[in-house]
């Protein structure tokens, strides 16, 4: 097993022109650190590596809980020459390359949760949470951070999150090398981001719909106080949920929490 530090991952991936590692034993979240250096002009592909994050954020405003020593906590620089709305599709495609990254551990069992979730077995092993700058003319850059449960043990997560989260030494067990997950990531999220700028959403969408479990299922969308109902069609080329409503209304959902109704 490599020591996950500078030094290992540097040679892991060295002469790729993604990933150039900027690593700290700690940091206060890995997307504060690259939007800090992004701001200074770090060029894309640069990837922020934290061992332990003091404020590990979510999507809406919640905390990742970040303890040392067996996690994945990164954060991607990235310029993508797109217009702001389209920015999402960029979760949706590290999504794809986070589930095969995560399959080649569990063949079985994993899955994309609309927008940003990899789950392993229905539990939540991945977040990914991406933050943009942007002006009129387009995007300046983008910070995508994921977070990958690697090495948790049931007993280290939180009460409140055991029963939904995972990790991968729990669905394998088997401890699993960060160094070489860490490559494996690189490698797949920049195989993808490449189709996703070269060949727009749609030619990844197709792999997006194959690794989530969406289509047919009915689904409960909630967004801040409000709560909609239906069943899910798939995703559409934009990347937004379509929906049918009991109505027979057909709707679009961009934002909010997708849960499955049992
Ligand atoms: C979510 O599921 O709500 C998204 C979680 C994203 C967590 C990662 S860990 C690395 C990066 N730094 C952060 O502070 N958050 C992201």
């Amino acid at each position: 097993m490599n020591a996950f530090d500078e030094q290992n991952l540097r040679a892991a991936l060295k002469g790729r022109t993604f990933g150039s590692i900027v690593f700290h034993g700690e940091l206060d979240s890995t997307n504060t650190e690259a939007w800090r250096l992004a701001e200074r002009g770090a060029p894309e592909g640069t990837l922020v590596i934290a061992d332990r994050q003091t404020r590990g954020r979510g999507r809406m405003d919640r905390v990742w809980y970040s303890p040392p020593g067996g996690n994945f906590y990164g954060s991607f620089i990235l310029r993508p020459p797109i217009t702001p709305d389209r920015a999402p599709q960029i979760t949706l495609t590290a999504g794809v390359a986070v589930a095969e990254v995560l399959s080649r551990y569990c063949p079985d069992g994993v899955e994309i949760k609309w927008p940003n979730d990899v789950l392993i077995k229905g539990k939540k092993a991945c977040g990914i949470l991406t933050e943009m700058k942007a002006v009129p003319a387009g995007v300046v850059f983008v910070i995508l951070g994921v977070g990958i449960n690697v090495n948790m043990e049931a007993s280290d997560f939180t009460a409140e999150i055991r029963d939904r989260a995972t990790s991968l030494m729990l669905e394998t067990s088997a401890a699993v090398d960060r160094v070489a997950l860490t490559v494996g990531l690189v490698e797949s999220l920049e195989k993808w981001y490449r189709v996703f700028l070269r060949d727009g959403f749609q030619a990844v969408r197709g792999q997006w719909i194959a690794r989530s479990r969406l289509a047919g299922k009915r689904i409960r969308v909630s967004f801040k106080e409000r709560t909609q109902t239906g069943l899910a069609l798939g995703i559409d080329d934009e990347g937004a949920v379509v929906m049918r409503e009991d109505t027979g209304l057909i709707r679009r959902i961009t934002a909010g929490d997708v849960t499955e109704e049992k």
